[in-house]
């Protein structure tokens, strides 16, 4: 379903910087994959460039982003746009992304519905309705017309995963969507996630400076170090048996953690 291949983004900045290194990726219908490393790796770099998200202007991209058969860096604007959405849904922390305080939360549930399908009003609405019911927000009917600020974080992290999924894309990508959220709340995000995974067959492209998150959520994982994927494999694998040193500090700093916690 989407195939990276020796992906290089490079900022052309006063000093030019290869954020990602030719990096390859593969993921297969309804598969689950964690992007995993440290803060300045390139995961949302990453995450951007397969999501059409990367403003072109300062910035050369190299290499394939084959998603069902297409090469998405070799799609117009436009063609990015119809993709966006409704076969690639992206949850973001960036600002561009989240949700507008001054609107109604149903109405931004639905926003995609609009731009890509000719539908009426209350059509939209069912579909509203419908997909808040699947992401477990409380009383559809009543937060429908509440505004951001009325929801707790988790509801807002629900309803943004609502809006990123009313079309049912193929694919969700998701940048560290649980990292502002309290353990509870995370616990419950990453449900929701594992739920949409297991019963609609979305694949996940799940990304997190966190590796025990990763671990609940992904089946396979890939470790990304200065731009570069320096392991890739089953998450149990790779968490049971690090191969590469940094690997084996980020497990070691886990599992150091959590006995500590018992
Ligand atoms: N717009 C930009 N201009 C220049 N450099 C950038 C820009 N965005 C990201 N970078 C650089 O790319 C590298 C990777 O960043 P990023 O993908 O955000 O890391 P991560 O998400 O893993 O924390 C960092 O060195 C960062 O400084
Ligand atoms: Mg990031």
């Amino acid at each position: 379903m989407l195939d990276v291949k020796n992906l290089k983004v490079t900022f052309n900045d006063e000093h030019p910087a290869e954020a990602v290194k030719g990096i390859n990726l593969h993921m297969e219908d309804g598969e689950t994959l964690g992007l995993v490393g440290e803060s300045g790796s390139g995961k949302t770099v990453t995450a951007m460039t397969i999501a059409g998200l990367l403003e072109d202007d300062c910035v050369s991209i190299d290499g394939e982003v084959i998603f069902e058969g297409r090469d998405l860096l070799k799609c117009s604007c436009n063609e990015m746009r119809l993709l966006q959405g409704k076969d690639i849904g992206v949850i973001f922390q960036e600002p561009m992304t989240s949700l507008d305080p001054l609107m109604r939360i149903g109405r931004q549930i639905e926003e995609t519905v609009r731009l890509h399908f000719k539908t009426k009003p209350d059509q939209r609405r069912s579909m509203a309705l419908e997909v808040m019911r699947l992401v477990g927000l409380p009383d559809p009917d009543g937060t429908y017309k509440k505004y951001p600020h009325q929801l707790s974080g988790g509801q807002r992290q629900r309803a943004m995963i609502a809006a990123a999924f009313i079309n049912h894309p193929k694919l969700l990508i998701l940048d560290e969507p649980t990292t502002a959220l309290d353990v509870t709340v995370q616990a419950q995000i990453i449900d929701v996630l594992k739920r949409l995974n297991e019963k609609c067959g979305v694949s996940l492209l799940f990304i997190s400076h966190d590796l025990r998150v990763v671990r609940r959520v992904c089946k396979k994982v890939a470790v990304m170090y200065h731009g570069e994927i320096v392991e890739y494999g089953n998450t149990d694998e790779v968490f049971t048996n690090p191969q590469h040193e940094y690997t084996k500090r980020l497990v070691a700093a886990v599992t150091a953690r959590s006995s500590a916690h018992v």
